[in-house]
C-alpha cells in the first residue's frame, strides 16, 4: 500500500520534472486538479527536506550571524552563502556555497542536478568538496531527491555569484565518490522507528558536525561523539556528544527532552536574542521545524548507537 503511494508520487515527480525542463515558460492549463495537487505535494516535500532536514537552504543562503543559530536572512534563499567555509570547518582551502536558485541552475538538467546532489560532480565536471553533504544525500530515495530538485526550481531567481573556491589539495584527494545509484534507495516505513530514524539522520547529515576531527580528517570511529570545534571570528563552539553515553552524551535524555530542545531552540524568542559569543553552529532554527515524528525517529536511532565517552566543553577558551 505504502509502496504504491510512493510510486504514484515518484511518477508525478518525474512527470513534473520532465515538463518543467521543457515547458516551464508556458502556463500549462491542461493539468487536472489531481495532478496539480500531487505536484504541490512533491514541492512541499522538497521544501520540507531542503529547509528542515537536509537543510540545503542553511548553507546556500546568507545568514544573520548576530542571532542565535545564525538564521537565514529573508530574501536570500538559495542565492549563495555570505561567508566561505575554510579553516574553521577543517577544510583545506576556502569554498562558499554557491547560488542554487534558477538564476544559476536554469541551464542544468534534472540529471545534472541529481548527479551533483548524490554523486558530488557538478555540471562543469568539478568534484565537490564533501562539506556539501553528497556522501549522505547518495542515501536518499529517488523520490526525495526529485522532490528537492522540484523545490529548488521554484526558488526566486537571485542574481548573485560567490567567490571561486580555492583548495590546497587536488580534488582527487577529497575522498571516494559515492556510487550515485539512488534508484535502489527506499524511505523506510516510519513504523520501523530506528530504521526510519537512520534514514532521516543521514538525510540531515548530523554526523558531519558531530564527529570529532582526527589528524586525517573526521574520525568516524567516534561518530556522533562531538567535540568538533568551530572557531569562527564571532564565536567558538564545540559540537556535543549525542551518543547514548550517560555521563558525557545524551544517555539520560528522554525522547521528550530531545524533541523539546529542538522546539525551544528554534522558537522566535530564543532565535531572536543576541547571544554574542555564546552562539552556535547547530542550525536549530532550521532543524527545529522538523516534524516531531521525524525527530522522535532520530532519537530512537541515536539510542541504538555505541555510547562513547567524550566530555565536550561547549564553549572552549
Ligand atoms: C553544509 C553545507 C551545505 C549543505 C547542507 C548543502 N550544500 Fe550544496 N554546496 C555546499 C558547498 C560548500 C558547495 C560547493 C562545493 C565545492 O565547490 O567544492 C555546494 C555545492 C552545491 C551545488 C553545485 C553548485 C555549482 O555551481 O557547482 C549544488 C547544486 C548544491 N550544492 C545544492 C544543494 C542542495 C540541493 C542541498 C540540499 C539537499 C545542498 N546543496 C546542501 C554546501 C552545502
Ligand atoms: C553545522 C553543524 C551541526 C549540524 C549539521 C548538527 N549539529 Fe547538533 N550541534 C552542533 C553544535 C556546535 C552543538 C553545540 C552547541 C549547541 O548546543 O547548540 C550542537 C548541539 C546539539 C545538541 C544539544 C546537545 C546538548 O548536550 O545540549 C543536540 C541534541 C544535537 N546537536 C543534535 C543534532 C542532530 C540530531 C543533528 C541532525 C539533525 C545535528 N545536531 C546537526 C552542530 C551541529
Amino acid at each position: 500500500m505504502r509502496k504504491s503511494i510512493a510510486l504514484a508520487g515518484l511518477i508525478a515527480a518525474a512527470i513534473f520534472l520532465t515538463c518543467y525542463s521543457s515547458c516551464n515558460n508556458k502556463k500549462s492549463s491542461s493539468g487536472t486538479a489531481g495532478a496539480d495537487d500531487s505536484l504541490k505535494k512533491v514541492i512541499e516535500r522538497g521544501s520540507y527536506l531542503a529547509n528542515h532536514v537536509a537543510v540545503c537552504m542553511d548553507c546556500h543562503s546568507k545568514r544573520d550571524t548576530s542571532l542565535y543559530s545564525m538564521p537565514i536572512i529573508a530574501g536570500t534563499e538559495g542565492g549563495g552563502a555570505g561567508f566561505a567555509f575554510g579553516k574553521a570547518e577543517g577544510i583545506p582551502g576556502e569554498v562558499t556555497a554557491p547560488n542554487i536558485t534558477p538564476f544559476a541552475l536554469k541551464d542544468w538538467t534534472d540529471e545534472e542536478i541529481i548527479k551533483t546532489l548524490t554523486g558530488g560532480i557538478n555540471k562543469k565536471g568539478d568534484t565537490l568538496f564533501p562539506i556539501m553533504p553528497y556522501p549522505h544525500y547518495s542515501g536518499l530515495a529517488k523520490e526525495d531527491v526529485l522532490a528537492i530538485v522540484a523545490y529548488i526550481r521554484t526558488l526566486k531567481p537571485l542574481e548573485s555569484t560567490v567567490p571561486a573556491r580555492k583548495f590546497f589539495i587536488p580534488a582527487a584527494m577529497f575522498g571516494p565518490l559515492p556510487a550515485n545509484d539512488i534508484a535502489q534507495n527506499k524511505i523506510p516505513d516510519p513504523s520501523d522507528k530506528v530504521k526510519y530514524g537512520e534514514y532521516m539522520i543521514n538525510a540531515a547529515a548530523c554526523m558531519d558536525c558531530h564527529t570529532p576531527m582526527g589528524p586525517q580528517g573526521p574520525d568516524f570511529s567516534k561518530a556522533y561523539s562531538g567535540g568538533f570545534v568551530f572557531d569562527v571570528p564571532m564565536f567558538k563552539v564545540a559540537s556535543s556528544n549525542i551518543t547514548p553515553d550517560s555521563a558525557t552524551g545524551i544517555g539520560t535524555w528522554t525522547e521528550e527532552m530531545f524533541v523539546s530542545k529542538f522546539k525551544n531552540n528554534s522558537s522566535a524568542e530564543v532565535v531572536n536574542r543576541k547571544p554574542g559569543r555564546e552562539n552556535t553552529y547547530m542550525p536549530w532554527s532550521m532543524y527545529g521545524k522538523m516534524k516531531e515524528e521525524d525527530l522522535k525517529a532520530i532519537y530512537a536511532y541515536l539510542r541504538t548507537i555505541k555510547p562513547i565517552s567524550n566530555k565536550v566543553e561547549k564553549y572552549p577558551k
